[in-house]
């Protein structure tokens, strides 16, 4: 077992990984002793796939299981209403609720997001199925749903109670799914973690065999790239966290135009990331090697490195995420593998002309 600590001031919780963890949740959950009356919000695939696991784990008089969408459309307001609706009808005689967040990173940020504003908070536990969940979104705490307009717009800053995260419930993902994740380690490896970056770009198939030693070492890395950058900046107000946003402008902007429906998250996020770094190259802060090497590694796991898509609607998407108020955005750049770099000076004419190099 590997227990890291998110030593935050006010809400400090563990992330805790380990093989077989799921045979044994009630255990962690008695230990966290959260309230009476558990919500688990998940995804029918996940459902369908773990229901023993489910029902054993939480039990029909203490817990009540909430199965949303799969997908993007988990993150709707129809489905956080429904959630609401559901915990509201059921939360009578002054239980103590708590929500517990089983599946992907969408259940993850639609159940955190309800977690924050139900009577202004309940304890929410994170336990993350997809490897975007773990070695992503289930930690640092930022909730959301999206509407029509704008991914992630309606949102909050709510650290779970604790992370559980068993690497063994990979094994049920599909490759595509999997591969989705690896575009997100492939971006600590960018941002942050040079051996990381070799370790992923030198082992694609064992990795995508799900090498236990390997995936194992990559969830351990992610994850604790992640809680240091989020002790340091939780709130995103000193510019640390920002550089985890690296290919996110872009792919957040790809999603929103195409309503959630063409492009997943973790195929945006690759595109995004080559969109970010030949942008960073056109800036002239870092050379074609950087671009030629992140392109590589991308068609390793067979993460798209070109995307058709309509240039003006993915900006008027950036624009309304982001907002051009003074003229210019700002943007995770990158100077070299491990080496990113925020720029509050991107201009629109800067966007467009990189948009070429991947349309
Ligand atoms: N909050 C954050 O900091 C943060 C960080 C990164 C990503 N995100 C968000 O995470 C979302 C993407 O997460 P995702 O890729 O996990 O998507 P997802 O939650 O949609 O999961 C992908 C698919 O895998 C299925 N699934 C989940 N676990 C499974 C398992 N063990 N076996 C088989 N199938 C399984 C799900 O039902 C779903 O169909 C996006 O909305 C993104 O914005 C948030
Ligand atoms: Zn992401």
């Amino acid at each position: 077992m590997i227990k890291i600590e998110v030593k935050l001031n006010n809400n400090p919780y563990p992330i805790v990984i380990k093989r077989g963890l799921k045979n044994n949740l009630s255990r962690y959950l008695k230990k966290l002793q959260l309230g009476n009356l558990g919500f688990v919000l998940t995804s029918p695939k996940v459902y369908k796939l773990y229901t023993k696991t489910i029902k054993k784990n939480f039990p029909g008089k203490k817990f009540k299981i909430i199965v949303s969408a799969d997908g993007e459309k988990a993150k709707s307001k129809h489905w956080l209403s429904k959630i609401i609706k559901t915990i509201l009808e059921l939360d009578k005689q002054n239980k103590k609720p708590f929500m517990v967040c089983l599946g992907g990173g969408t259940i993850g940020d639609s159940g955190g997001f309800a977690a924050s504003i139900y009577k202004r908070g309940i304890p929410c536990l994170q336990i993350p199925t997809t490897l975007i969940g773990q070695i992503d979104s289930s930690i640092g705490g930022k909730t959301a749903i999206d509407l029509p307009q704008a991914k992630n717009i309606l949102g909050s800053f709510y650290q779970p109670k604790a992370v559980l995260i068993d690497p063994d419930f990979l094994t049920t993902l599909s490759k595509k799914d999997l591969r989705e994740g690896l575009a997100e380690a492939i971006k600590y490896g960018i941002i942050k973690d040079k051996s990381l970056f070799s370790l992923i770009k030198n082992n694609s198939k064992k990795i995508l065999n799900l090498e236990q030693g390997l995936i194992d070492k990559i969830i351990y890395r992610c994850a604790k790239i992640k809680a240091e950058i989020v002790e340091e900046d939780e709130k995103e107000q000193k510019g640390i966290r920002t550089i985890l946003n690296f290919g996110h402008t872009f792919a957040h902007g790809l999603e929103a135009s195409s309503q959630y429906k063409k492009i997943s998250h973790g195929k945006a996020v690759a595109i995004g990331m080559l969109y970010a770094a030949c942008l960073s190259c056109n800036l002239n802060r870092c050379s074609i090697k950087e671009v030629e090497e992140i392109k590589k590694v991308l068609e390793s796991y067979s993460l798209p490195t070109k995307i058709d898509f309509n240039p003006q609607k993915v900006l008027n998407a950036i624009n309304y995420d982001k907002k051009f108020t003074t003229g210019k955005i700002r943007m995770v750049l990158i100077k070299r593998i491990a080496k990113a770099e925020i720029s509050t000076k991107i201009t629109a004419q800067d966007l467009k002309k990189a948009f070429k190099k991947i349309n």
